[in-house]
């Protein structure tokens, strides 16, 4: 009916070991339903949010996705942020023709006409970060990540762009459960001791992200030499290892809170009335608050929200978004971003280091390893 609400489905993980980041993402999308529906919903129709916790378990969410779409019939979900997450649900979003936003940076290499990508693919992320690090640090790299697709796709790609450097070397590279304790990083910080790489390349994802940083400074380890770069570490992570044990490492990222964006300003101090001081905006959380906005704007364009009707208006479509104007893809479904490098300083902020001045087109099969639009650096590196 022509003013009926409007069922969306949201599945985030709000424990398990991806909950913090998962938490995020959930009030980042919750936020953006608020401004939609403050604004009259889409054509008079409120957007209705149904959630369910995915307990960070993939094959809970491939039987909440399933349930969000025979039992409560939304057309639309937003949601997953592992990457196993997403290869459970995809099968069933294009089995059923339905439309998944994933607001994630993942490890690339995929495509679905039913799914929609808006976080980082590795050309908007890794070839920056190997390019930065190698050229800051040496190319001598130790990779250390969680066991699952994510890790061992991006230490592929971290590996081969390293590899491409004068002077390079894999000098080791190890895996670690979900769930890891201090007990499982000990062995391969004694590891990194001995090797000396000249950076660590962590894809550990979840609450372990915060016990691998608190072993490396328990290690004694020193960010000034052998700092850690990653992809996922965001102010959530930094959040639950404290500001003292991030300073100094490094992550690459289209959002970090830190810009200073008016549209970031504005959205920030919304979220803060909505959520309170303690919610911790992240890459995830931005692309997450961001992608719905991209689908409010189709869905009032199409005037439904059938992915035959929805999807021509979200390819090209466009968003201000906090980290810039981002811009979906018409041929690959993932998202023209804004590369940027920080490092977290001690207030567990990132001080922007590098910033690409455009968007970079998204390059999922990375076949072109290029640098895109990345030469300006805002703000000398200073160690
Ligand atoms: C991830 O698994 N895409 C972080």
């Amino acid at each position: 009916m022509a003013n009926d609400p409007v069922r969306v489905g949201v599945l985030f993980s709000t424990s398990g070991a991806t909950s913090t980041i998962g938490c995020s993402q959930l009030q980042g999308t919750l936020l953006a339903i608020q401004e939609v529906n403050d604004a009259g919903g889409v054509d008079g129709r409120e957007l209705v949010p149904v959630i369910y916790d995915a307990q960070s378990d993939p094959a809970v969410y491939a039987a909440l996705a399933e349930r969000l779409i025979v039992q409560d019939r939304v057309n639309v979900l937003f949601g997953c942020y592992m990457s196993s997450s997403r290869k459970a649900v995809l099968p069933i979003v294009e089995r059923w023709n339905k439309l998944l936003f994933y607001p994630t940076i993942y490890e690339g290499f995929e495509f679905s006409s039913n799914i929609i990508y808006t976080g980082a693919a590795p050309n908007q992320n890794s070839v920056q970060l190997a390019e930065f690090m190698t050229s800051n640090f040496g190319a001598r790299v130790y990779l250390v990540g969680s066991d699952y697709i994510f890790p061992y796709e991006s230490n592929r790609i971290m590996g081969e762009l390293v590899l491409q450097r004068q002077g390079s070397d894999k000098v080791g590279e190890r895996y670690v459960p979900l769930n890891a304790s201090a007990a499982h990083f000990k062995p391969i910080l004694d590891d990194i001791r001995a090797k000396q790489p000249d950076f660590i390349f962590s894809t550990v994802v979840g609450d372990s992200t915060a016990t691998f940083y608190r072993a490396y400074a328990e290690a004694g380890l020193d960010p000034k030499r052998m700092p850690i770069a990653s992809l996922t570490t965001s102010e959530a992570e930094i959040s639950q290892m404290g500001n003292e044990v991030a300073a100094g490492h490094f992550t690459a990222a289209p959002y970090f809170q830190s810009i200073q964006s008016a549209q970031n300003v504005l959205t920030l101090e919304r979220f803060r009335r909505m959520f309170g001081q303690d919610a911790v905006p992240n890459m995830c959380w931005e692309a997450a608050y961001f992608q719905l906005h991209i689908f409010a704007n189709a869905f009032r364009q199409a005037g439904s929200d059938e992915i035959v009707d929805i999807l021509p208006h979200i390819l090209g479509s466009e968003f201000d978004a906090p980290q810039g104007r981002v811009r979906i893809d018409t041929t690959n479904h993932h998202t023209c971003l804004y590369p940027r490098i920080g490092v977290v300083n001690s207030q567990g902020k990132f001080t922007i280091v590098r910033e690409a001045t455009r968007a970079v087109h998204p390059d999922p099969y990375l076949v072109t390893h290029s640098l895109g639009d990345w030469t300006t650096a805002l703000t000398s590196l200073e160690l």
